[in-house]
């Protein structure tokens, strides 16, 4: 009990000057911690592996094909789209027809697990936002470094659960939204690139202080805990517009997103390198 006595005073002891203090004081925690856009520091990745004209990259789960437009510009190298779900691949054609890009990009169906390209015909393997949904870690990655000439590069941007996340939560989060809770370990990460032949060349998450890979901090994402805070106190009235499916759907997405903003989840990336036989 006095152990107790003794934190409740040192709690107030510092939270009352603290509140009372001059709001300019404490300035200093409302800075911006620095970081740069993603965009910015992955887009540098391919060109520093080597890849440029003459050089192909495959992106795996392409999407709507944001980045297939930026590496080929970035880049000037044959950049091939790889995603399993039609309506994505419609959309990036549409996207690439409208920035004349079809001739330098190509489209194919396709998962990770099952690659629709010859053993060692690409340079890079590039994987944004993407590997956690993936089942069959250790068998996708073999499949990259296949692909991937000897000595060819990988670049893996996924999420991963950082000490703050607790198991039940993590496995509430994802279900929903179709990611496979192992792949949030970062140790089981780096067993299965090491099964792979695939060898860690860089690693830093996008939030560390100190990493390379810092993203600068975007307060947009809080727009998440206000609009999941929200639904929850107006669940009947906004289950009755959505659907039940879709308000668990929604929950799931805006809780994924307020673990990345609260650190429960970060982004790692590892650059990695096919070892040459
Ligand atoms: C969050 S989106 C990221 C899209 C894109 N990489 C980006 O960063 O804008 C995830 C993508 O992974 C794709 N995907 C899911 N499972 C996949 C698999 N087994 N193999 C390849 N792509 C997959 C989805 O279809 C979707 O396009």
């Amino acid at each position: 009990m006095s152990d107790l006595n003794e934190r409740i005073e040192a709690f107030y002891r510092f939270l009352w000057p603290f509140l009372a203090a001059d709001k300019a004081r404490y300035a200093y925690l409302d800075e911006p911690p620095g970081g740069r856009p993603a965009s910015e520091f992955l887009g540098e990745i391919p060109a520093r592996r080597g890849v440029g004209p003459g050089s192909r990259l495959v992106d795996v789960g392409s999407g709507k094909g944001k980045q297939l437009v930026e590496l080929s510009r970035r880049l000037g190298c044959h950049v091939i789209g790889l995603d399993p779900l039609d309506e994505n691949l419609e959309l990036a054609a549409e996207r690439l027809r409208k920035e004349s890009l079809q001739d330098r990009v190509t489209l194919l169906k396709g998962s990770i697990g099952k690659m629709p390209l010859e053993d060692a015909s690409v340079d890079f393997v590039w994987c944004l936002d993407m590997f956690n949904h993936v089942e069959d870690i250790d068998g996708a990655l073999k499949e990259c470094a296949r692909v991937l000439k000897p000595g060819g590069s990988m670049m893996n941007c996924s999420a991963v659960g950082s000490d703050l996340l607790e198991p039940r939560e993590a496995q509430r989060v994802t279900y929903r939204i179709g990611i496979n809770p192992d792949t949030l370990s970062p140790e089981r990460m780096a067993a299965a690139y090491e099964t792979a032949g695939l060898h860690v060349i860089e690693c830093g998450t996008t939030t560390d202080e100190g990493s390379p890979f810092l993203e600068e901090f975007d307060e947009g994402m809080a727009h998440h805990a206000l609009r999941f805070g929200k639904m929850l106190r107006a669940r009947s009235r906004v289950t009755a517009r959505l659907g039940q499916d879709a308000f668990e759907l929604l929950s799931a997405y805006e809780q994924w997103n307020i673990f990345l903003l609260i650190g429960k989840l970060t982004y790692c990336v590892w650059v990695l390198e096919r070892v040459r036989p």
